[in-house]
C-alpha cells in the first residue's frame, strides 16, 4: 500500500488554500505547521500542494534529489526575465559547464586578493563616515556590499568607469523581480527592468570587446568570463557573459548585506559576547594591521557570531522545488506536481539541535559544543548539494571583515533598539536601522596597534569607491 501524503496545516480557506498567509506571515504559518504535524506537513497555495520538510534528514532529501526527483529550474522561472539562462536556471548540462567558470572565481588565489579588496573598500567607507554621525545601516551596507562585489568581479577599472550608473540600473533590474505575475505583462517596472537590462549589456559590452582584444592585460573575475570557451571551443557569447556577472551579483549582495547588517546589530544588543569580539579584534586584527586570510580565520568569536546569524536570520529562509518524480519522505509520499520547500526559520531553530535555540549565543559552535556539526544538514543557510551556494566562503569573509574593522575602529549604538524581520520578494534583511557611531580616539587605535609594532602595515590604500 502506498503511503500517504503529508497532511495539511489548519487554516487553509476555500479556494486560497494558505496563500494569504503564506504572503504576509509565512514565518508563522510554517511553525503553527510544525507544532501540529512535526518536520513534514503540507500547505497549499490555491491549488498548489506544497510540502514543508524540516530538520536534517528531510534536509538531506530535499537536497539529495535536486536534479533527480526534484527540480530547481521551476521555483526559480521568474528570474530568467531578467537572467537569461544562466546556472540553475539553465539546462543541467549547460549549468554544469557553467558552474566550472563560476567555480574558478573563489578558487584560493583569488579569494586572496578579494581579502585584499575588501579590505580596501571597507577602510574608504569606514574613513568616510568622518568621526561621529548615525547612518541607517542596512542602507550603508548594501551600498557597501555593491561597492565590494563591483570592485571584486567588475575589476576595479571598469568599476570605476562606470561609476554609480551601474548599480541604479542594477537595482531598476532588481527591483523587476515578481515570483508572481509574468514577466511580459506592460506593467512600467517590467518596463524599466527590460529597459536597465539593455543599458547594462550596452555598457558592459564594449568593456568585453576591450578585453577580447587584449587578454593579456587583464588577470580577473571577468577575464575568466571573458576567456570561457565551450567545450568545442566557441569563446562564450557576450549576453552570457553580462547575464552571469549579473547573476552572481544578485545572489550575492541582498543576501550579504541582509546577514552583515545583522551580524552588527546581534554584537550590539549582546554586549557580553560583543566584549569577547573586541578582545579578540585587538589581539588578532588591531588598527592598521594587514587582515590576511590567515588572520581572518583566527577572528573565531566574529566568524561563530556569523554563523549565529545565518541560524537566527537567514537572508534566504526558504527554498523551493518541483517535485518532477514521486519522492518518499519518512512515512509520507510527495506525489509528482507537488512543490517541495525546506523553511529555514523553523528548521534552525529546533530545540533537539540548538541548545536554547531563541538566544544568540554563537559559543554554541565552539569546540566542545560544535552544535553546526551535528549534521551537516542541520545549518541550511548557504543551501546544501549541489547547489550549494558557491559564494558561502567569499561572503563569510567579507562579513568577519566588515564586522572586524568596524568595531576595530568605531564605538557604535543602535538608535533603532529592536530592528524587525524585513520579508519581501527577495532576501530578508533588517529593516530600517539607524545606528551612531564615535570614531575610536587616535591614541588609542595605536595603543592597539602598538601591541603588535612588528606586523603593523602601511594604512591601506585609497581605491575605487564610486559614491555620489
Ligand atoms: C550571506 C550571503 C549569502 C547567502 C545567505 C546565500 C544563500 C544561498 C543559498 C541558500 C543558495 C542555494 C539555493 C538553492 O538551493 O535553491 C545559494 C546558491 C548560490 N549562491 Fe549564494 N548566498 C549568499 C552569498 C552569495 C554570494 C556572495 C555569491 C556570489 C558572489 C553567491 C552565489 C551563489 C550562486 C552562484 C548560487 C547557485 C549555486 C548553484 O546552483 O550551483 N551567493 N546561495
Amino acid at each position: 500500500m502506498s503511503k500517504p501524503t503529508p497532511p495539511v496545516v489548519s487554516g487553509a480557506l476555500p479556494g486560497l488554500g494558505h496563500a494569504l498567509e503564506f504572503r504576509s506571515d509565512r514565518t508563522a504559518l510554517m511553525r503553527r505547521g510544525f507544532e501540529e504535524h512535526g518536520n513534514t506537513f503540507a500547505i497549499k497555495l490555491a491549488n498548489q500542494n506544497v510540502a514543508i520538510l524540516i530538520g536534517p534528514e528531510n534536509h538531506r532529501t530535499f537536497f539529495m534529489e535536486t536534479d533527480k526527483a526534484l527540480g530547481i529550474q521551476e521555483p526559480y522561472r521568474f528570474l530568467r526575465a531578467m537572467f537569461g539562462e544562466v546556472l540553475f536556471l539553465a539546462p543541467h548540462d549547460v549549468y554544469l559547464d557553467q558552474r566550472t567558470v563560476v567555480l574558478e572565481a573563489f578558487r584560493r588565489e583569488k579569494m586572496l586578493h578579494y581579502a585584499d579588496v575588501m579590505q580596501e573598500v571597507i577602510q574608504v567607507w569606514l574613513d568616510r563616515l568622518g568621526d561621529s554621525g548615525e547612518i541607517e545601516l542596512v542602507s550603508e551596507i548594501t551600498h557597501l556590499v555593491q561597492e565590494v562585489a563591483g570592485n571584486c568581479f567588475l575589476g576595479r577599472e571598469v568599476h570605476q568607469q562606470l561609476g554609480r550608473e551601474f548599480w541604479d540600473l542594477y537595482i531598476d533590474l532588481a527591483k523587476g523581480l515578481d515570483p508572481l505575475l509574468p514577466p511580459n505583462l506592460p506593467l512600467p517596472k517590467f518596463v524599466r527592468r527590460d529597459r536597465a537590462k539593455a543599458r547594462l549589456q550596452s555598457i558592459l559590452e564594449p568593456v568585453i570587446v576591450e578585453r577580447r582584444r587584449h587578454p593579456e592585460r587583464y588577470d580577473d573575475f571577468l577575464q575568466d568570463l571573458v576567456n570561457k570557451r565551450y567545450p568545442d571551443g566557441r569563446l562564450a557569447e557576450q549576453d552570457l557573459i553580462v547575464n552571469l556577472l549579473l547573476g552572481l551579483m544578485f545572489a550575492g549582495h541582498e543576501t550579504t548585506a541582509g546577514q552583515a547588517a545583522w551580524t552588527i546589530i546581534l554584537l550590539l544588543q549582546n554586549p557580553d559576547y560583543l566584549r569577547l569580539v573586541q578582545q579578540e579584534v585587538q589581539q588578532v586584527a588591531p588598527y592598521g594591521v594587514h587582515i590576511d586570510p590567515r588572520r581572518t580565520m583566527q577572528l573565531d568569536h566574529i566568524s561563530w557570531a556569523v554563523r549565529e546569524v545565518e541560524r537566527m536570520r537567514p537572508s534566504v529562509d526558504m527554498l523551493m522545488r518541483t517535485v518532477e518524480q514521486d519522492v518518499e519522505v519518512g512515512d509520507y509520499l510527495i506525489p509528482q506536481g507537488w512543490l517541495a520547500q525546506v523553511a529555514q526559520d523553523v528548521a534552525h531553530n529546533l530545540p533537539a539541535l540548538f541548545d536554547d535555540p531563541e538566544t544568540f549565543d554563537p559559543l554554541r559552535y565552539a569546540p566542545g559544543r560544535t552544535e553546526d556539526k551535528q549534521d551537516r544538514f542541520a545549518l541550511i543557510g548557504f543551501g546544501g548539494g549541489t547547489h550549494k551556494c558557491t559564494g558561502m566562503n567569499f561572503a563569510n569573509m567579507e562579513m568577519t571583515l566588515i564586522t572586524a574593522l568596524l568595531f576595530q575602529q568605531f564605538d557604535l549604538e543602535l538608535v533603532t533598539a529592536h530592528p524587525q524581520v524585513q520579508r519581501g520578494l527577495g532576501a530578508s534583511r533588517p529593516g530600517r536601522t539607524l545606528l551612531r557611531y564615535r570614531r575610536k580616539p587616535q591614541s588609542e587605535l595605536l595603543a592597539q596597534s602598538a601591541l603588535q609594532p612588528a606586523e603593523t602595515g602601511a594604512a591601506p590604500s585609497a581605491t575605487t569607491f564610486s559614491r555620489n
